[in-house]
C-alpha cells in the first residue's frame, strides 16, 4: 500500500491518511516554502494614503486654528489685553485703545514694586513712599524726569530723609511711563488724586533732558523741575 501512494503522489485523495503521505506533505510543504522564502514579494514605493477619517480631522484643525487666530489675536497687538479693561467697553471702540490705568499698574508691578511696595509706601529710611507723597502729586515733569533718568543722593519727602539711588527706566517706553506715573499718581491704592501723564509729556522732558547721563541730585531737580513748577 505505501509503495503505491509513493507512485501515485501526489494523489487526488487525501494523503494524511498514511504515515508516509506525511512525509511526502512535508517534503512538498518544504519546498514550497523555500521557493516562498527564495522569492520575497517586490518591496513597494506607493505611499500608504491617510485615513480619509485623519485627514478631515487634520483640515478640520487647520481650518479651525486660521478662524482662532482671526478671531483672537488682534494683530497680536500686545497691549490688547488688558485685565481690568472694563468688561462692558464698546465693542467696536476699536482694540488700540489703551487702558493707562491698567496698563500703568502692570508696569508698576514689573518695575518699581520692588523697592516702592505694592501699597507704595516705600520702606522707612529705604525707599520713600510714592503713597501720599507731595513729590507724586506736584510737577509731573520732575516725576518723569526721576523715571527717564533716576535719583541718587540725598533727597527729602515727606519730611524724611533718604539716602539711596533709584536705577533709571529710560528703556521704557513713553507710553509705558505716562501709564505708570497716572497710575502712582492717582490710584486709590495709594490715595493719590492727581492728573494723568500724557505721552507728549514724555516725549517732551525725554527731549530737553537727552543731555543727562547720571541720576538727578535732588538740587539739580528743584533747579530744572521744582516740586510745584
Ligand atoms: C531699585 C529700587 C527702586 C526702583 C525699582 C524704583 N525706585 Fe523710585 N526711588 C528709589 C529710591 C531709593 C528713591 C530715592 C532716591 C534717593 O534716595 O536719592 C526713589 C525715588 C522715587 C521718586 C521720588 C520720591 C518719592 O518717593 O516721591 C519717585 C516719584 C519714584 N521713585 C518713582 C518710581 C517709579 C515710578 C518706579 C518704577 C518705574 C520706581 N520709582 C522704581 C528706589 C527705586
Amino acid at each position: 500500500m505505501s509503495d503505491d501512494i509513493r507512485k501515485q503522489y501526489p494523489p487526488d485523495g487525501n494523503p494524511r491518511e498514511t504515515f508516509e503521505g506525511n512525509r511526502f506533505e512535508d517534503a512538498r510543504m518544504q519546498r514550497v516554502h523555500d521557493q516562498l522564502m527564495r522569492e520575497r514579494p517586490e518591496p513597494s514605493e506607493n505611499f500608504a494614503p491617510l485615513p480619509l477619517a485623519l485627514t478631515v480631522l487634520v483640515m478640520f484643525l487647520c481650518v479651525w486654528a486660521g478662524l482662532y487666530l482671526a478671531k483672537y489675536t488682534f494683530e497680536f497687538d500686545p497691549f490688547h489685553y488688558n485685565e481690568d479693561r472694563a468688561a462692558n467697553a464698546v465693542a467696536d471702540e476699536g482694540p488700540k485703545e489703551v487702558d493707562m490705568m491698567a496698563l500703568g499698574k502692570r508696569t508698576f508691578s514689573q518695575n518699581c514694586v520692588a523697592c516702592h511696595q505694592q501699597d507704595g509706601q516705600g520702606q522707612p529710611g529705604v525707599y520713600p513712599p510714592l503713597a501720599g507723597s507731595e513729590w507724586v502729586q506736584g510737577n509731573p515733569k520732575r516725576l518723569i524726569a526721576i523715571v527717564l533718568h533716576g535719583l541718587a543722593g540725598e533727597v527729602h519727602v515727606n519730611g524724611e530723609t533718604y539716602n539711596n539711588a533709584m536705577t533709571p527706566f529710560g528703556r521704557l517706553r513713553d507710553q509705558q511711563i505716562a501709564a505708570v506715573l497716572t497710575y502712582v499718581r492717582s490710584t486709590p491704592d495709594f490715595g493719590n488724586e492727581s492728573d494723568p501723564v500724557t505721552e507728549d509729556m514724555v516725549a517732551e522732558v525725554r527731549d530737553e533732558t537727552s543731555d543727562q547721563s547720571e541720576q538727578w541730585s535732588q538740587d539739580q531737580l528743584d533747579e530744572l523741575y521744582p516740586i510745584d513748577g
